[in-house]
């Protein structure tokens, strides 16, 4: 009776064998129901066992679970792949793109008068200065009477201001902040410079404004001379305006400096031929400077025998508009983004 067991073996080989023709859930669902059901070629056999020996029979029945094992195995292992393979192109179609355009965010500028007075930070901390800080809100003492200016002495009415009593004002100058700077070294030796507001009744024209930007430097020492401010404010000038624009130092006034000068730059409006801008002397005043003031070194209880010193004070816009060529000081105020734009770090 092995021709029984050879015919279950043939019939599952060749089952197993059409298998590879199952490509889609179609196919799978009509080999399984050639297959798999009841009446298949390979259940059909099972009936034959009534023919056999009883000592066949089992031996029949478990031939025949195997067989029927063995097509259920490759069967699965194919539904599997099918149903994986579905899966993948669903995934496939229905990829969604997460990777949403960020969004545009406008980059805005920085403004010249932030970016002057940082670059001229930088220029006077690389030489050693220390930076310091004034209040906005100064005493008449200090803005004018420290800096040898008293009370009804003429340089008072360049530097009218807003008085918040008779004797507190906005500050008119940072220079006030080099008596502070003194007081609080106690008569060392000192290099520093202090950024910060000020505030005039100014607005004549269309380099002033009532409230401006000064950067004032104070260098005290033994055997400090002329020739060390010219020296400190070349370097500075050149780092600010390269080698190519005029400089000019010219002798001044200032009540707290003896000597004192003032610099200028060629005008960046008409390069030094003389414009409105210029008032026709084709330069700008960038900044005031001098050799401290012997009252203003004894107020601060400096020995002017011993000691003496330098001090400046720069204006941040003038610096800004002869660096940008900015031909109104009313610009850097104005927050109009098509001017701050031109300044951006791009
Ligand atoms: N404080 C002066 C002003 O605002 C500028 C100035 C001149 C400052 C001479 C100084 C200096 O330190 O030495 O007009």
């Amino acid at each position: 009776m092995s021709e029984i067991f050879s015919k279950v073996s043939q019939i599952k080989d060749k089952i197993i064998s059409e298998m590879s023709s199952v490509k889609d859930e179609a196919s799978l669902k009509e080999f399984q129901e050639k297959h798999l059901s009841k009446k298949s070629e390979l259940s059909q056999l099972m009936s034959e066992i009534k023919n056999l020996a009883n000592e066949e029979k089992a031996k029949f029945g478990q031939c025949m679970n195997e067989a029927r094992a063995a097509v259920n195995e490759a069967f699965q292992k194919k539904a599997q792949e099918i149903n994986d393979a579905l899966i993948a192109q669903k995934l496939k179609r229905e990829t969604i793109d997460i990777t949403l355009p960020g969004y545009n965010y406008k980059m805005g500028g920085i403004n010249p008068f932030y970016l002057v007075q940082d670059e001229i930070i930088d220029t006077f901390v690389s030489m050693g200065y220390e930076v310091k800080e004034g209040p906005d809100v100064e005493s008449d003492y200090y803005n004018f009477e420290r800096m040898n200016i008293p009370a009804n002495h003429p340089a008072r009415e360049m530097q009218d201001s807003f008085y918040i009593n008779p004797t507190t004002l906005l500050r008119t100058h940072t220079s006030p902040e080099q008596a502070r700077a003194m007081d609080e070294k106690g008569g060392k030796p000192l290099m520093m410079i202090c950024p910060g507001k000020c505030f005039r009744r100014d607005d004549d024209d269309v380099t002033h404004s009532h409230q401006f930007g000064q950067i004032e430097g104070l260098v005290v020492g033994k055997g400090i001379t002329l020739a060390n401010l010219k020296g400190t404010l070349e370097l500075f000038i050149r780092k600010m305006f390269g080698e190519k624009r005029e400089v000019r130092f010219r002798g001044s006034y200032f009540p707290f400096t003896e000597p004192s000068v003032e610099v200028d730059v060629t005008c960046m409006n008409c390069g030094g031929k003389g414009c409105p801008t210029c008032k026709g002397t084709g330069y700008i005043e960038i900044l005031g400077a001098g050799m401290v003031h012997p009252n203003v070194l004894k107020m601060s209880g400096y020995d002017p025998k011993v000691y003496s010193g330098f001090a400046f004070g720069v204006g941040i816009e003038r610096v800004a508009m002869l660096r940008y060529g900015i031909d109104d000081i009313r610009k850097i105020y104005q927050g109009d983004v098509r001017f701050i734009e031109q300044f951006s770090r791009k």
